[in-house]
């Protein structure tokens, strides 16, 4: 699934570069739509993937700390709610978002009733109920919440992964260098990725510089604690503050330098051998930590390294310029400031490198459409099984 989305977001990127936000954020969504629902998104501005970025972008929204006074004002919450726009706000929010998770989930199980589900996760767990004991609310939010917390990190992660090959170009050519020897004319598959270091080093470093989460997820002590002679009573909200932990001087010199060479070097310490499987992203800290670190690490950290190694095989991005011929630098830090941190919108320029390679993706994805078990469900339209019982 991760291979034939990556070609179809190959192809699209190169159609049209401008529109990568797009790109970059279907591929997520419709990686999830796949996995979760067992259907496919073909443009991204259908309804119902609008309505997932929209759910997206209020959580990145009202998840930052601070965002309603009763983040700092506890006490606010005892106000009525005809008192207190912040619960209304609230239920509206959660309407919204509990609509469409529930309706995603009744179409799928009208689909099992009818005997034409794809196998999904929703599909595996209405066969499968008395496995996975959940209520049918919990089970809307356990598969909706993917969205949520997997289409707008990863998307962002890949912009930023942009940013970082406009500004540091000779990064492009080392990841050039190290595709061109091990995959060469083909494009590369997921078993090359032992044999991309560098590849993976970039991706980790774009990671570690502009942390998708930067300022955590806000998690709760269950009992008292003291750290470094502070003492933290019971109840307290605890931020892993990932910005500054990417800038720990000992582990990271020089920290605000975009410096993938600090995973591929011995003279660093944070290079490991052997290079085949490190640098990973298994366990990093972009992820956050413990038992709640992030349940979709693996899927994230595959879906990186294909979607970056094959835009570097396939494209060539480089500053966008000025009609003059001057080149346009963006700027390296102009971050939308919520969950989620993403750079804003940002010029560049990319095209394919060579007419070979152009042909190739096209080909790939011709193909890969031809194979796609789930074509048929591309025109999917949101509550088609409902007759108008959900409709928030
Ligand atoms: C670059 C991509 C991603 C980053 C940086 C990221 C990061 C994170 C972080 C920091 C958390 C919070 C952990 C905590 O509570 O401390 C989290 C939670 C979560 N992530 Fe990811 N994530 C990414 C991709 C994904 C993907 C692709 C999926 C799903 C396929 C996913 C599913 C989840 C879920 C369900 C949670 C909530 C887990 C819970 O409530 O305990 N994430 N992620």
């Amino acid at each position: 699934m991760q291979s034939l989305e990556s070609k179809r977001m190959l192809h699209d990127l190169l159609q049209d570069p401008s529109r990568y936000e797009l790109w970059f954020q279907r591929y997520a969504s419709g990686l999830i739509f796949r996995l979760a629902y067992g259907k496919t998104i073909r443009t991204g501005e259908e309804s119902h993937v609008q309505r997932i970025i929209d759910v997206n972008h209020n959580l990145e929204r009202i998840a930052s700390p601070g965002i309603f006074l009763v983040d700092s004002w506890p006490i606010l919450r005892y106000l009525p709610e005809w008192l207190a726009p912040f619960k209304k706000e609230g239920r509206r929010l959660h309407e919204a978002e509990f609509g469409l998770f529930r309706a995603l989930l009744k179409d799928v199980e009208a689909e099992v009733n009818a005997g034409t589900a794809s196998p999904s996760f929703v599909s595996t767990w209405l066969e499968n109920k008395e496995s996975f004991p959940m209520a049918e609310d919990e089970a809307s939010y356990v598969f909706g919440t993917l969205f949520e917390a997997g289409t707008g990190t990863t998307a962002a992660a890949m912009m930023s992964f942009v940013l970082a090959v406009v500004l540091f170009p000779q990064w492009q050519q080392a990841m050039w260098d190290e595709l061109d020897e091990v995959v060469g004319d083909r494009m590369p598959e997921f078993e090359d990725v032992p044999r991309l270091p560098t590849c993976r080093a970039v991706i980790k470093e774009v990671l570690r510089w502009r942390p998708v989460t930067s300022g955590g997820v806000p998690h709760q002590l269950t009992d008292d604690d003291v750290y470094n002679g502070y003492f933290f009573p019971k109840g307290t909200t605890v931020h892993a503050n990932q910005w500054a932990i990417h800038r720990d001087p000992d582990l990271y010199p020089d920290g605000d330098t975009f410096n993938p060479d600090r995973w591929l070097n011995p003279k660093y310490i944070t290079f490991r051998e052997p290079l085949s499987k490190y640098p990973s992203l298994q366990n990093f800290s972009s992820f956050d930590f413990g038992r709640r670190i992030c349940p979709g690490m693996n899927i994230a950290e595959r879906s990186l390294y294909i979607l970056s190694a094959r835009i570097m095989w396939a494209c060539r991005i480089t500053k966008a310029k000025t009609a003059d011929g001057v080149d346009i630098t963006p700027p390296s830090y102009d971050y939308t400031t919520g969950f989620n941190a993403q750079p804003k919108p940002f010029l560049f320029h990319l095209e394919a490198r060579s007419e070979q390679r152009h042909l190739a993706v096209e080909e790939a994805w011709r193909e890969a459409e031809k194979e796609d078990p789930l074509a048929w469900t591309a025109d999917y339209r949101l509550g088609h099984s409902l007759e108008g019982e959900v409709k928030s």
